[in-house]
């Protein structure tokens, strides 16, 4: 009634306006003081607007963003009206571990190839289990290791030792350590129809779709404003119908569906190859008459596995070859010579095997994810509708919380002086110490939703790792700066700001 009387005699424009304004200023007011999230440390932005963070993941710098933050006002934070961060071990279990009930967020539809869920899409714990049941056997640490399965990623990395004696000195790792990532995912998903790109260039544009541009804005323009953008889709969708090409949409575009549809049907066409290794032929085993949902499964994994270990080895190898780090490769080369008569002459490679004995490579390996994960930003989980305490904080249902790898990677009780590259730190003797660091680290996630191919990943980084630092120094070429490998978020990967780095090999 007062409030009627106010707008008497007013213009009715104006008083849609004022009451725009109205609501608009309650909304606002509400959430700084009232939300129960406005409770919560951190900046009052963030109370009131979801707009700062999307500035920075448009951006790309949300993940060293929230570490600021973290670094000012501690383990848990607000980074939206909407969304939490957490930075310490009690958070990561209740929101990660295994017998969490957060589900995963909507975000991750960004990520469903062929319609279908896979498992890492599915976003609840009984459609998961499912899924992961079907394939969770083929990455298993025993499996990986076996000779028949880790004797093939042993032939990739010998294709790429060939490369570097071809194509030698300088040589952009970061583009070929990418092939080598697409050559051992595809050739465990696809067997014989796996690619070969490093000793043959006809699949190579798959790793620039994935790797050699930056999707971040049009999938974050997906993720917000997918209803705008999906017009653009169907357009695509319709144009490709016409011309006889599959309609399926891939957010790393179409050369990546048709190789994913086309491996999988040429698969089981050909299964005279019996072929029982590759995850295709465990996939066909147990869900013959569902093929979409195979190459939804396998395409994941091919995704999944590329970028992921790609950027790690890269950023590994650039570390170690820039002058503060060399003595590194030193250190390598001094252990892998104690092994040197594992190494075989012609592939210049040693069996993974002798390699997963070494303790300094796999310190080397652990410390570069450590130093710069390969996916260092927020796992996205929703608070079950119930609500939960998560750190001594009530957190309401429907809430988005998170922890990110590369603010774990840096709590300075467990990881003194984190910016420093120091693998010695995980040959520390110190037993509660390393137990504290090994629950920090986090590049592969934890719990039931842990990475599925983290195995798979050792192997590869440690043959390669090992059959370069065996037979060559490498050293950084003048464009490869500490501005060109800084941390540039994707949407599930902090790749090297100029997609390139270009090293020197010497060999020994
Ligand atoms: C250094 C290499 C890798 C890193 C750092 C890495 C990291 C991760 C992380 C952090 C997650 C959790 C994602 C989330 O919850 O949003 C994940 C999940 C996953 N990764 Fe990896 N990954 C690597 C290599 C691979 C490879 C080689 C494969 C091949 C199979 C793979 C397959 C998967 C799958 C299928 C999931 C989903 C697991 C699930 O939801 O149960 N990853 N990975």
């Amino acid at each position: 009634m007062a409030m009627s009387i106010v707008f008497v005699g007013l213009h009715p424009i104006v008083v849609v306006l004022a009451c725009a304004l109205i609501s608009l200023a309650t909304v606002l007011i509400h959430r700084v003081f009232f939300a129960s999230l406005s409770r919560i440390p951190g900046p009052k932005i963030t109370a009131l607007t979801q707009l700062w963070i999307m500035y920075h993941e448009f951006k790309g710098d949300r993940t060293i963003q929230i570490d600021k933050l973290h670094s000012r006002y501690g383990p848990v934070v607000r980074v939206s009206p909407v969304e939490v961060s957490f930075n310490n071990y009690e958070s990561l279990r209740e929101i990660y571990g295994i017998k969490s009930t957060f589900s995963k967020s909507s975000f991750y539809d960004l990520f469903v190839y062929y319609n279908t869920r896979n498992t890492f899409t599915s976003l609840d714990k009984p459609n998961h289990s499912a899924k992961k049941r079907l394939v969770a056997d083929r990455y298993t640490k025993s499996y990986v290791m076996q000779p028949s399965v880790a004797d093939k990623v042993r032939g990739h990395a010998s294709a790429f030792m060939k490369q570097v004696s071809s194509q030698g000195p300088v040589l952009d790792v970061y583009t070929w350590l990418h092939y080598y990532a697409l050559d051992s995912i595809t050739n465990h998903l696809y067997g014989i129809y796996g690619t070969q790109t490093l000793s043959a260039p006809e699949h190579r544009g798959i790793v620039y779709d994935l790797s050699g541009v930056k999707h971040r804005a049009r999938l974050y323009m997906l993720h917000y404003f997918g209803w705008a953008m999906s017009l653009k889709t169907q357009l695509v969708s319709i144009m490709r119908k016409i011309s006889g090409q599959s309609t399926a949409f891939h957010v790393r575009g179409n050369r990546l569906n048709d190789y994913g549809e086309v491996s999988v049907s040429s698969f089981r066409r050909d299964q005279t190859t019996k072929d029982t290794i590759s995850t295709c032929s465990k996939l066909f085993n147990q869900i013959p008459n569902n093929e979409p949902a195979i190459a939804a499964e396998c395409m994941d994994h091919l995704v999944a596995g590329v970028d992921t270990t790609g950027d790690a080895m890269c950023i590994l190898m650039w570390r170690i070859s820039t002058p503060e780090y060399t003595h590194v490769q030193d250190m390598l080369f001094q252990e892998l010579s104690s092994i040197k008569d594992a190494f075989d002459p012609l592939t210049r490679t040693a069996p993974i095997t002798a390699l997963d004995k070494l303790p300094y490579l796999d310190a080397v390996i652990h410390e570069a994810m450590r130093w710069r994960p390969p996916v260092p930003m927020t796992l996205f989980r929703i608070v079950p509708p119930t609500g939960a305490v998560i750190s001594d904080h009530v957190i309401p249902g429907g809430t988005t919380v998170g922890c990110q790898a590369y603010s774990l990677h840096r709590v300075e009780e467990v990881f003194p002086n984190p910016d420093l590259f120091d693998p010695t730190r995980w040959l520390t003797e110190d037993a509660a110490h390393l137990t504290a660091m090994r629950n920090h680290f986090w590049p592969f996630s934890s719990g039931g939703r842990m990475c599925l191919g983290h195995n798979l990943a050792m192997v590869e980084m440690k043959l390669i790792v090992a059959a370069v630092y065996m037979h060559y120094k490498t050293r950084v070429t003048p464009g490869v700066t500490e501005e060109s490998m800084r941390m540039d978020d994707q949407l599930t990967s902090g790749v090297p700001h100029a997609l390139s780095c270009s090293l020197d090999f010497v060999a020994r």
